[in-house]
């Protein structure tokens, strides 16, 4: 008999003597100050708020951590992240050219593991059973989180209120927080969702839910819309150790204090905006646009240099690889066997991944003008068609003999007739897939007249 066990979130609270802990993810915000007082109200749980930076926009986070307090935790911890998140995390996103979709460079799926590892440490810290987040039911973070809790604690349960209390609309948490003497924001409501942190901005929700409506230029704080960014093109020079960033323009500092001075870089010239349908985990798609000015010109910049450094058929695998390290990491997989199989393998790639990236920012655009590496495999003496060629190329006869023995071969036995034939069974297909979607177009219409007919 299998004895698979599974734990549904929002469990039920034994009632102890002594109550019980648990540490709640807080931000500040309404969600998850309501949440604090709600935790406690509802379930008897004493609560332990803790508030990271990861570098998100907020002024004050003491303040945060004091507003916990204020909402009766018995505890709350302000930890600053972001040099653990600019030295640990982000590097190996680099190493593996981390974009999801060939777009988003995970911004918010690269935070959640390290807020999560925090979470963990202070819930054994505080010896609480429970921990508690204010994701919704329909993201990717509430995977994220809880994937991640329960890879580096099996045995923590995690609350999650929002999938399951009925506080359902904004107006339902003012009420039971005025309620609670909880204080409410005396602010509108914000129209969009916003993620954000040292790697960029995560904006959705609001008027971007329509993926045919362009996004308003308020969602923009970042970068300056690009038909109002300066007239010239402005240079910039990224040095890598070991596929690392070191230096910018010359200069050399730590990643945590690169990334914000390349995000005015970049931003002031329009560079680092994303628009684009992705694929959720829990499969929805959802239009998201993100900024991420320093992250997108990093990555661009590393992959310029890698084609100069790593041969053939190690790029061309590596390509796959770095795929799958983003699918990994967008669904939630940080704390994985595969994560760490995969990033042994980019470890591997970078060690001759050394040298500069210039490229220029124009009006949104950035494009690389150079790359150098003292391990560079391009060779300039096989590469020209001038002066100081090195290349043999009466070896290429040989080679074109046994590279196209194949074709010849099968031109020979099967003939091009058969391409003809192949081409014409894929026409038939497509012509079977015409049918087809003239037939469910028909029924849409016919669909459609009758509802009319309904409400006639
Ligand atoms: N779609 C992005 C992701 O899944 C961004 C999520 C941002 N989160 C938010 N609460 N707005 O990684």
């Amino acid at each position: 008999m299998t004895d698979i066990h599974f734990e549904t979130s929002n469990p039920t609270i034994p009632q102890t003597g002594e109550k019980q802990k648990v540490v709640l993810a807080y931000s500040g915000g309404l969600d998850t100050s309501v949440m604090c007082k709600w935790l406690q109200v509802e379930k008897g749980l004493d609560v332990v708020a803790i508030c990271g930076n990861v570098g998100q926009n907020v002024a004050n986070l003491e303040w945060v951590k004091q507003k916990a307090l204020a909402m009766g935790a018995i505890a709350s911890e302000a930890v600053d992240m972001r040099a653990e998140y600019a030295e640990d995390i982000l590097p190996k996103a680099i190493a593996a050219n981390a974009l999801y979709e060939n777009e988003y460079p995970l911004l918010s799926a690269l935070s959640r593991p390290l807020i999560s590892k925090y979470i963990v440490d202070i819930a054994h810290k505080y010896g609480a059973t429970y921990v508690a987040h204010g994701c919704t039911g329909k993201g990717n973070d509430q995977v994220r989180f809880e994937t991640s809790i329960h890879a580096l604690d099996p045995d923590l349960k995690v609350i999650a209120p929002v999938r399951g209390w009925d506080l359902l609309t904004r107006e339902d948490e003012m009420v039971w927080a005025a309620d609670h003497s909880v204080p409410v924001p005396t602010t509108a409501a914000k129209p969009y969702s916003i993620d954000d942190n040292l790697w960029g901005r995560a904006i959705e929700c609001g008027v971007l839910e329509d993926p045919w409506a362009e996004p308003p230029a308020d969602i923009w704080t970042m970068t300056t819309d690009p038909t109002e960014a300066p007239d010239v093109p402005e240079e910039v020079t990224i040095a890598f150790e070991q596929g690392k960033p070191v230096a910018l323009n010359g200069q050399r500092m730590a990643l945590v204090d690169m990334i914000p001075e390349l995000n005015t870089i970049c931003g002031r010239n329009g560079y680092g905006r994303i628009d684009m349908v992705e694929n959720r985990v829990v499969g929805i798609k959802s239009h998201e646009c993100y900024e991420a000015p320093a992250a997108l010109a990093i990555i661009h910049a590393h992959q310029a240099l890698e084609t100069l450094c790593l041969d053939h058929d190690t790029l061309h695998f590596k390509h796959q690889i770095d795929q799958k390290w983003a699918e990994t990491i967008y669904d939630g997989l940080w704390f994985s066997q595969l994560r760490a199989a995969l990033d042994g393998f980019c470890a591997s790639t970078q060690t001759f991944v050394t040298g500069e990236v210039k490229f220029k920012l124009y009006k949104g655009s950035m494009t690389v003008t150079g790359r150098r590496s003292s391990y560079a495999l391009y060779d300039f003496n096989l590469a020209t068609y001038g002066d100081g060629d090195t290349f043999d190329r009466t070896a290429s006869a040989g080679f074109i003999e046994l590279h196209s023995l194949p074709s010849r071969t099968w031109s020979k036995v099967q003939g091009p007739a058969s391409v003809f034939a192949a081409q014409k069974a894929s026409a038939q297909i497509a012509a079977s897939q015409l049918d087809h979607l003239n037939l469910v177009e028909n029924k849409k219409e016919n669909h459609g007249e009758s509802e009319m007919s309904a409400t006639a």
